[in-house]
């Protein structure tokens, strides 16, 4: 039986989020170079996005670009970028095909013009779609949302929009760049690597994580119905008793 006659069709989760990760290892396995690795990956998101579509699921974040990746040597960093521009070029007659609506986080002003201009247009042109929300997360760290989140709030504080009372688990998530998406139920990393990476730290506080050693771009659409029905196995606690969970 494949994974996919496994998956509970009663039990998808609302919301995954991917760390997509080990492009340049794959691209170093292949003998190539890690841009290499990084155009091979295109092709699982467009695989993935594709089934998360099929599935039924809402929300499908996709770590594409870090904070810290900003650190990576300029070349690949200007490759990552148009890499992101042509991608977008491509995939929109997908995402309008599925129905798919395109969403980003994180600090755009960093992004060169017309890779920001390129999102915005497809951000635009996909707003009306009613299936899956892709949300992107580029140039995204957890640290730099919270800090972002906190300055907001104070300036707000400062002009009496907003008093300390105010201030809960509710109005805090209102300032995050994630506002008003719920929060993932599933996280999953690839490659291997059993790390947050600055990712959704808020937001994560009682996700299933899912770790596996396979490399980004060998991640295929049945590695993905595995994760699924593994997150279904799950019993989420919440911090309850087993008991009163399954009452
Ligand atoms: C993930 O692959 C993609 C980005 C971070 C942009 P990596 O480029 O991190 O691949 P590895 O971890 O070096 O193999
Ligand atoms: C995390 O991957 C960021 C993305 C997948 C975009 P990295 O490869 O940058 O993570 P670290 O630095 O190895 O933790
Ligand atoms: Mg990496």
């Amino acid at each position: 039986m494949t994974y996919k006659d496994q998956i509970n069709p009663n039990r998808i989760p609302t919301h995954v989020a991917i760390i997509m990760d080990g492009n340049g290892r794959w691209a170093k396995q292949h003998g190539m170079k890690r841009m290499f690795g990084h155009r091979q990956g295109v092709q699982t998101v467009h695989n993935i996005t594709t089934a998360a579509a099929e599935m039924g699921i809402r929300y499908l974040t996709l770590y594409a670009f870090s904070t810290e990746n900003w650190n990576r040597p300029q070349e690949e960093v200007d490759a990552l970028m148009a890499l992101l521009v042509e991608t977008i070029r491509q995939e929109t007659p997908t995402l309008m095909e599925n129905n798919v609506r395109l969403m980003t986080i994180g600090d755009l002003s960093r992004l060169p013009e017309t890779t920001r201009q390129k999102f915005m247009e497809c951000i635009e042109m996909t707003s009306h779609n009613t299936g899956l929300n892709m949300v992107l997360a580029l140039s995204y760290s957890s640290r730099w949302e919270i800090t972002e989140a906190l300055r907001r709030a104070v300036q707000q504080a400062q002009q009496g929009l907003l008093t300390a009372e105010q201030i809960n688990e509710d109005t805090l998530s209102c300032y995050l760049t994630t506002a008003g998406i719920p929060d993932p139920d599933l996280l999953i990393r690839t490659s291997g690597e059993y790390r947050i990476s600055n990712f959704l730290l808020w937001q994560l506080a009682y996700s299933e994580m899912y770790f596996t050693d396979c490399l980004w771009p060998d991640f295929t659409v049945e590695h993905f119905y595995q994760a699924i029905v593994d997150y279904q196995h799950r019993e989420r606690r919440f911090g309850k008793t087993s008991e009163q969970v399954t009452e």
